[in-house]
């Protein structure tokens, strides 16, 4: 492949130029933004291909095909589109394959009739994220406030999508987002309302709640974005790489699950690695930069085993060695944030392992659904290599349940984070979005509609083959899912004190596993320092002073004893153990120092209140091993 492609070289190579220097003017500007372009997203920015960087002064408005729905109330089966992508519009790239070899489109959401008819419960979050704005509702000036945080404007009107752009991106992450959203409007044409919305592609979240409290501030500005955290307001959206990460050779979501399940047969648990697997770039923020320091060396094993991705020479390699369907090989894999929430999570959960999910700080649309000890286990964020060591220990110990939490969290990515669903959320999310828009949506001026041909025809390389790939080829067959109630605010609270008791108690047992090691290293402690030969004697020598001070009498030697010392004990002993032990005990030398002091006696209450510590431990000791051989009783009988 790279050698088919290798007379677009100096096309690249034009272009990674190009990149770099318009990413380095940014970057002497912005000290903050220089950080950001340093994540692992960017790392490749300086290998964007030509495709699509251009492709807004390439629209070609006579690909517009076919009559389209105009209202947004019409159910009745579709007409379907028939688009000149990827088939008739390759004269410029016909070498690279468009479309799988029969024709069909595999990676085309599967329709299934028995699915469930209500969304899955994280669907329940989009009401919270619209939450600040239910009272005011979206007028055409709050929206306007969230337009110097743009990056583009994505107008729907009449079943239509138009774009307007006002800043450059990260890498192709518009153009992904924008192709995913057109294909949403191809899965459910003409059910998609009319609205206007504004969308920031950049990672870390900007519209901070404490900015917006209070009458003063009517509504915040809507800004639509990957993720947010609980101290911001942005809403969060579906990722570019459910469409595909041209940039880093990473496939369409339907199609990398398709390779992932491939790769999750390859090793079956119990032939795992039982060590905690990660692989990425350090480099995008401190915590992954601490994460190293977890990996096994020569001093201290963490049960991790951590690798540095470099992606330019994964690049220059063909990405050999960051193939998702090849790194399902160990029974434990970690989640870590990067410069914000990271693309990565998808990917790791979908492995069958159990994921050790380090405590986040950010959500993207689909974490808030997952449980702790249900999808993966939680992980401190402070103190990472101890909570590592001990949540791999656990599993290894544990393995049933390990396998449990492993399983049960890919079935979660797989089953209620398909396509389908994606296309469900960001359906939902928009309609009930519209539902607040106070303004008749309109399309601005330099504005440009962007359909399947007007952004696939003019892709090439991976970008036009990652497109092909998640082309929505003909109309879903059924509604989408049924939009669950709201959390209630006491539901809410429950969820969240829920996730919370289920990441306490993982603390608990991992405070406990520490506190049996502490023992062990107290244990020892005391006979190293008290035990020693010289507290022995000393120990001797109190009690036969004490001993001697109580005698009444004066003391003889018997008939018959005789006196010894070494010498007379050691001289007739020939060899052996036994004169061996002698010698290797035998003091040479007075000591120099006294003997140490006796403590005063016990008071009478305070040897009662010592005795009474012990047995009361050991009573609580007892009740564990009953409470513990209960439900090992109970699980048995069940
Ligand atoms: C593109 O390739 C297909 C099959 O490989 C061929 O049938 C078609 O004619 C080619 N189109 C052009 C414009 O070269
Ligand atoms: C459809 O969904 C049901 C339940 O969600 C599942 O058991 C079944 O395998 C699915 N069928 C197909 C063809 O995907
Ligand atoms: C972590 O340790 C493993 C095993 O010694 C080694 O192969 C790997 O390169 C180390 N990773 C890093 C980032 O140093
Ligand atoms: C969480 O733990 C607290 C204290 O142990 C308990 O009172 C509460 O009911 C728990 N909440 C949930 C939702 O489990
Ligand atoms: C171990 O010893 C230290 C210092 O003597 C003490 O503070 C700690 O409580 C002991 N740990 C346990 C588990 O008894
Ligand atoms: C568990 O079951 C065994 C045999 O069935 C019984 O002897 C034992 O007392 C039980 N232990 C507890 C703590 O219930």
């Amino acid at each position: 492949m790279a050698q088919r492609k290798s007379t677009k070289g100096n096309n690249r190579d034009t272009q990674t130029n190009t990149h770099s220097n318009h990413a380095s003017i940014k970057t002497s500007s912005h000290q903050g933004k220089r950080i950001a372009k340093a994540t692992l997203l960017l790392v490749l920015s300086i290998f964007v291909s030509a495709g699509l960087l251009s492709f807004l002064c390439c629209f070609d408005y006579t690909t517009l095909t076919g009559p389209r729905q105009v209202t947004t109330t019409i159910t009745k089966p579709p007409i379907i589109t028939l688009h000149r992508f990827p088939r008739q519009c390759g004269v410029v790239q016909n070498q690279t394959q468009p479309v799988s070899e029969d024709g069909t489109n595999k990676n085309k959401p599967r329709s299934n009739h028995s699915r469930p008819p209500t969304c899955p419960s994280y669907f329940r979050w989009i009401y919270e994220d619209l939450r600040p704005w239910r009272e005011t509702g979206v007028t055409r000036e709050i929206l306007e406030k969230a337009r110097s945080k743009a990056h583009f404007r994505v107008i729907i009107l009449d079943g239509r999508v138009y774009v307007k752009k006002y800043r450059r991106p990260i890498e192709t992450r518009d153009t992904f987002t924008l192709w995913g959203i057109v294909q949403l409007l191809q899965w459910y044409p003409g059910r998609l309302p009319d609205l206007e919305l504004l969308f920031d592609a950049d990672d870390r979240p900007t519209v901070r709640s404490i900015d917006y409290r209070g009458q003063q501030h009517p509504g915040p500005p809507p800004v639509f974005r990957y993720c947010s955290n609980d101290a911001s307001l942005d809403i969060v959206f579906p990722d570019w790489s459910f469409w595909g990460w041209a940039e880093l050779n990473i496939k369409p979501w339907a199609k990398s699950l398709v390779a992932i399940e491939e790769g999750n047969k390859m090793t079956q648990w119990e032939d795992r690695v039982p060590y905690a697997y990660w692989r990425g770039n350090p480099n995008v923020a401190r915590t992954r930069k601490d994460l190293l320091r977890c990996n096994v060396s020569d001093q201290e094993d963490w049960n991790t085993r951590l690798y540095i991705n470099d992606w330019a020479t994964e690049f220059k390699e063909g990405f050999k060695n960051s193939n998702l369907e090849n790194q399902c090989t160990h029974r434990y894999k970690i989640y870590i944030e990067g410069w914000a929430w990271s693309v990565s999570e998808k990917y790791i959960m979908a492995c069958d392992s159990m994921t050790l999910n380090v405590r986040p700080t950010y959500y993207d649309f689909l974490i808030r659904g997952m449980v702790p000890l249900q999808h993966y286990w939680p992980i401190r964020d402070l103190g990472k290599c101890r909570s590592l060591k001990h949540a791999v220990h656990w599993g290894n110990t544990h393995v049933d349940q390990a396998r449990k939490i492993g399983e049960e969290g890919s079935r979660y990515i797989r089953e209620e984070v398909s396509m389908e669903y994606v296309y469900d959320y960001m359906f939902h999310l928009m309609n009930e979005y519209a539902k607040l828009l106070k303004f008749k949506p309109e399309i601005p001026l330099g504005a440009k509609e962007i359909t399947t041909d007007s952004m696939g025809c003019p892709a090439k390389g991976r970008w036009r083959d990652f497109m092909a790939e998640s082309m929505v080829m003909s109309p879903s067959e059924v509604s989408p899912c049924e939009m669950p109630l709201p959390y209630s605010p006491m539901e809410l609270r429950e969820v969240l004190e829920r996730k919370a008791n289920l990441t306490r108690q993982v603390e608990v047992w991992e405070d406990q596993y520490y506190q049996a090691k502490t023992i062990g290293r107290n244990g020892s402690g005391y006979v190293l320092k008290y035990l020693q030969m010289k507290y022995v004697y000393d120990y001797m020598f109190h009690i036969l002073q004490s001993y001697g001070k109580l005698m009444k009498m004066n003391v003889e030697v018997p008939e018959g004893a005789k006196e010894v010392c070494p010498e007379t004990m050691a001289c007739p002993v020939k060899g052996g153990r036994m004169r061996q032990y002698m010698d290797d005990s035998l003091i040479l030398s007075p000591s120099n120092k006294g003997s140490c002091e006796t403590p005063p006696p016990f008071e009478d209450d305070e040897l009662k209140k010592f005795l009474e510590k012990k047995k009361s431990v050991e009573k609580e000791v007892e009740k564990w091993t009953n409470e513990y051989w209960e439900e090992q009783n109970k699980s048995l009988q069940h």
